[in-house]
């Protein structure tokens, strides 16, 4: 029989003083909880159960697709929260890795490391463990003078001789499935009136059986999160992690205490990212690229050889030698070709901007399509909201749009055009005229 995952994720998180569930809370842009999946998932090759409370219905709608729902009516404990799980699992699993969704940074690696422990032992429980000096409140591994673990004891329950122990319980465990359903039924009620799943470790070593521990990877993996004081010290371990790979990976990060990568990004070597930088979501960037002081990218992608300054970009690509900013704002379907220069307060939304494209200095292009080579004149702007729809404006290839020109769509430059400034377009422009005026016409075929 296989190995199953379960996340404990019930738990109220008080601490937050939040009206959001604890696990919901976002961690590197997405849900705390997401995590724990992600490293469960990774570990045993397979959906993981979790156990929410009641109120978390409308929240993990999300998630769904990434686990298996239990709930648990009443937060009595940990070790109450698995046997919610009974019902699920009995029957269907050998052996059960559990884990808490308030671990976010837990490694795979190290949850891996714990069946593999499992596996190499026999024993019915093990256990991973951290040594470390700042206890964050976890539960303490009491050892017997063989060495052998003979319990775990609760932080609020501990003797000042206990709380010297720096052998930490981490809050994952792999546990034989016969055995556990047997045994988690003795777990006695603790003096806080729940039911610690960490009572097993004690039963098992009364029982005479060998409890088996593993070590985390690294430490920042034991960051749990009861505060918001520990969620902005799990972000900061976070960022340093997905920093710290692209770095190897041959990015040059300027300050990376203050460089803002998303799990799902992708950097291509030799760029070059400079401070206070937010990569998010599915953003692709590529080689040779200088990225920032204080740009946002979201959901884009930016080809080889782009420079961004001052910049925010969402849902937009960008082909190569692409240069935006300072101060430009690229919306959703903002497509810029090849050499395209964007130069200060400028924004294009659901435009495609060819080869080439020159628009320096405070300009709109919304639903527009621009051939090569255009130059968009300083305050150009398609006017493409009529106050109930959206019009498309085309420019065709060469085109002069002269300094403030009010396109107003749905209109047609055609190429080689070019219209004077200060010029209100409303009808549209053959190709190679100069165009002039309020409202602009036609006044002589440039070639
Ligand atoms: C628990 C452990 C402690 C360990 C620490 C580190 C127990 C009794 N103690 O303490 O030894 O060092 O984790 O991670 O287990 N939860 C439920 N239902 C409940 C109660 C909790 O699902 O009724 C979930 C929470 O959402 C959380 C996890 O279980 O994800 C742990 O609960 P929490 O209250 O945070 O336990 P700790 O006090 O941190
Ligand atoms: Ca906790």
């Amino acid at each position: 029989m296989p190995l199953e995952a379960l996340i404990l994720a019930a738990g109220l998180g008080t601490r937050m003083k939040s009206d959001l569930p604890k696990v919901f809370h976002a961690l590197g842009g997405r849900p705390m909880l997401s995590w724990s999946i992600e490293a469960c998932q990774q570990a045993v090759g397979k959906r993981p159960y979790v156990v929410l409370g009641p109120e978390a219905k409308d929240r993990w709608r999300d998630l769904k697709e990434s686990f298996e729902v239990i709930i648990q009516e009443e937060r009595l404990g940990t070790g109450h929260a698995v046997a919610q799980a009974e019902a699920a699992l009995k029957g269907k699993a050998e052996a059960l890795l559990i884990t808490h969704a308030d671990l976010p940074l837990i490694r795979p690696e190290s949850l891996q490391a714990l069946i593999a422990a499992r596996k190499e032992s026999g024993a019915k429980l093990t256990l991973l463990v951290a040594e470390s000096s700042s206890s964050r409140g976890f539960g303490r591994v009491k050892r017997g003078h063989s060495g052998r673990v003979t319990g775990i004891v609760e932080e609020a329950h501990a003797t000042p001789e206990e709380l010297s122990i720096r052998e930490l319980n981490v809050g994952a465990y792999c546990i034989q499935c016969d055995w556990l359903w047997e045994n988690l039924s003795k777990l006695p009620l603790s003096p806080k009136g729940e039911y610690y799943l960490t009572d097993l470790v004690g039963l098992a070593a009364e029982q005479g059986l060998e409890i088996v521990t593993a070590s985390v990877k690294t430490e920042d993996e034991i960051i749990g999160i009861n505060t918001r004081v520990h969620l902005a010290q799990a972000e900061a371990a976070l960022r340093q992690r997905i920093n710290q790979r692209w770095m190897l990976e041959g990015v040059t990060i300027l300050d990376p205490a203050n460089t803002y990568i998303g799990p799902q990004v992708e950097i291509g070597r030799d760029t070059v990212i400079l401070p206070n930088t937010h990569l998010t979501g599915r953003t692709v960037i590529g080689r040779g690229c200088r990225v920032g002081p204080n740009t946002s990218v979201h959901d884009s992608q930016i080809g080889d050889r782009c420079h961004l300054e001052h910049s925010v970009v969402e849902g937009a690509v960008l082909e190569e030698e692409v240069e935006v900013g300072p101060f430009a704002h690229l919306r959703q379907g903002a497509h810029l070709g090849r050499g395209v220069h964007m130069g200060n307060f400028g924004e294009v939304k659901n435009s495609t901007l060819g080869p080439g494209v020159k628009m320096g200095h405070f300009s709109y292009i919304g639903d527009a399509e621009i051939g090569e080579g255009v130059n968009i004149g300083a305050g150009t702007i398609t006017c493409n909201y009529d106050g109930e729809r959206k019009h498309r404006t085309v420019i065709g290839a060469g085109a002069f749009i002269g300094s403030d020109t009010m396109l107003v769509a749905p209109v047609r430059i055609g190429p080689g055009a070019r219209t004077g400034a200060g010029s209100v377009v409303t009808k549209d422009v053959p190709d190679h005229s100069l165009a002039v005026g309020v409202p602009a016409r036609v006044i002589r075929k440039l070639r």
